[in-house]
């Protein structure tokens, strides 16, 4: 089986910070969203990944190279201008050819593994098998209609109640979803539906199949989804070694050593993730921090938050929180403000107050 991650997107609603940056590659817990992605797909035993991407393809290649150091073999697949997530599968044949696949939203993080919904395609002998996600919202996704353990019909955003069940971009497909992408047109939205290919099928008499997720499951498209994605991500870290001083749960240390983080005279509350390079000094960090490569924070207390790489935060007075700060900015406070302030700023800005 082959893989295809879906990576072609823009992330309006992530402006600024993806007017710089591709916003699969912004970070969770000091890693691209896409790399959490890549990792679980390595993870289910896949080892041909095809990365369909878009305008931001340069930065997506140079950060993901060509999967060596999974031990995997990584092809990008440039789809001409994003038409829907039908279009960059048949945009994708080439490099799929009669192979079976399994295809994933390259900004959606989920908890569960992949293997599940790959065994019980097989198992069930189904052309396609996704994965389904209760939501309070319906109206904002493509919803299923169940029977037993099939799929009866799909709806992409309907406008109508038909129930809670999300597709949640996981699926897997046998190579009949080609022509069934042949025979839909283009949606309200002017896109090529997966959603309409995938009821396409059903209506040719295919063997649709469901799987529900377990845990959670998180689109990260806004600021406050990439909060609380990095809040579920650190919640569940286990292994800290991949997040250098994790455990550090001091008021002095200067960490010696490969990792040469220095915290000083400071207090950790986690989980939190401290990148190399980092300096940290008077100051509180956590719970659910993810403090990125070479930031410097003196005098702050922060908490919920994302600080991207290269930053500077100093003498901020109250607490930081729910804040998203992109690479290099630099916000200097006098101390003697009031108020809790709260950030979204993109890379290279600057605050001084
Ligand atoms: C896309 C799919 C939709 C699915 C959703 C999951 O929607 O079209 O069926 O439920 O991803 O995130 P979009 O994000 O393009 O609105």
């Amino acid at each position: 089986m082959k893989a295809l991650i879906l990576s072609g997107g823009t992330g309006t609603r992530l402006w600024p910070l993806t007017y710089t940056w591709a916003k699969q590659l912004l970070p969770i817990a000091n890693k691209p969203i896409l790399v959490h992605i890549i990792e679980k797909v390595v993870r289910a035993g896949i080892k041909d990944i095809g990365i369909i991407v878009g305008d931001t393809h340069k930065e997506i290649e140079a950060e993901v190279g060509n999967g060596s150091r999974w031990e995997v073999d990584i092809k990008y697949i440039h789809q001409s201008s994003p038409l829907g997530l039908a279009h960059a599968v048949k945009t994708a044949q080439p490099y799929i050819q009669d192979n079976d696949f399994l295809m994933i939203l390259g900004d959606n993080l989920l908890e569960m593994e992949l293997h599940t919904v790959m065994d019980f395609f097989y198992s069930s002998s189904s052309n396609a098998c996704i994965l389904l996600h209760k939501v309070s919202n319906p109206s904002e996704y493509g919803i299923a209609e169940i029977d037993g353990t099939s799929v009866k019909r799909l709806v992409e955003k309907p406008k109508q109640y038909m129930g809670d069940l999300a597709v949640i971009g996981v699926y897997v497909f046998d190579k009949a979803i080609f022509p069934a992408i042949e025979e839909i047109r283009p949606s309200f939205r002017g896109e090529l539906e997966i959603t309409d290919a995938i009821q396409r099928l059903i209506e040719c008499g295919a063997r649709v199949s469901y799987q529900l997720t377990s845990g959670w499951w998180k689109d990260t498209g806004s600021p406050q989804d990439m909060l609380e994605a990095n809040r579920l991500v650190l919640s569940g870290i286990t292994d800290t070694s991949e997040y250098a001083a994790c455990n550090i749960s001091t008021s002095a240390a200067g960490l010696p050593g490969e990792h040469s983080i220095s915290l000083i005279n400071s207090v950790i509350n986690e989980p939190i993730a401290i990148a190399e390079g980092v300096k940290i000094t008077d100051s509180v960090i956590g719970p659910y921090v993810s403090v990125g490569r070479e930031v410097t924070v003196e005098k702050c207390v922060i908490e919920n938050s994302i600080i991207m790489e290269g930053t500077r935060l100093e003498n901020i007075k109250g607490t930081v929180s729910n804040s998203l700060i992109g690479k290099n900015v630099i916000i200097r406070g006098s101390l003697k403000d009031t108020g809790s302030p709260s950030f979204i700023i993109g890379d290279k800005g600057k605050i001084d107050m």
